[in-house]
């Protein structure tokens, strides 16, 4: 099966009108959109997603902002996927993104950045799972 990794649309990416533009530079980077869907996430399932990241300074604002409109989960295929996608994602803070990222282009702040991409193989499988189920894996 051909690698596979977890997106997220952030909420400030959904409420500024900018699904449209994210879906087309991952498919002009040659991901395959194999799973989508759009939810406003419950404050316990943004706790469990971001989980790693409880007890830092920034978590409950990630959880207000998480929480605060729709997102939009995706799954895409391609070689080498998590990578890849880390790099059209660009860095944490979009001041300090590489030049045509998507945070980059749409991220407004270090909280703010559009999207989610994750980070490791290990942590796609987990994330996949969490969205659509272990089905989404075959
Ligand atoms: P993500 O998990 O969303 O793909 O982002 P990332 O790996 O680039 O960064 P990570 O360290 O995992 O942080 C998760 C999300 O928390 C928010 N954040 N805010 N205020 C801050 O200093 C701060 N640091 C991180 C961002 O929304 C970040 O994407
Ligand atoms: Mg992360």
């Amino acid at each position: 099966m051909t690698d596979r990794t977890l997106m997220i649309i952030k909420p400030d990416a959904v409420s500024h009108n900018h699904v449209g533009e994210i879906l087309k530079r991952v498919e002009e980077n040659g991901f395959k959109i194999v799973e989508l869907q759009m939810m406003k996430l419950t404050r316990a399932q943004a706790a469990e997603f971001y989980a790693i990241h409880k007890g830092k300074p920034f978590y409950g604002g990630l959880m207000d902002f998480m929480t605060s409109g729709p997102t939009i989960p995706l799954v895409l295929e391609k070689a080498n996927a998590v990578a890849l996608l880390r790099e059209v994602v660009g860095a944490t803070n979009p001041t300090v993104a590489e030049e045509g990222s998507i945070r980059k282009a749409f991220g407004t702040s270090v909280q703010r950045n559009a999207v989610h991409a994750s980070d490791s193989p290990e942590n796609a499988a987990i994330e996949v799972a969490f969205f659509f189920g272990n089905a989404a894996q075959n």
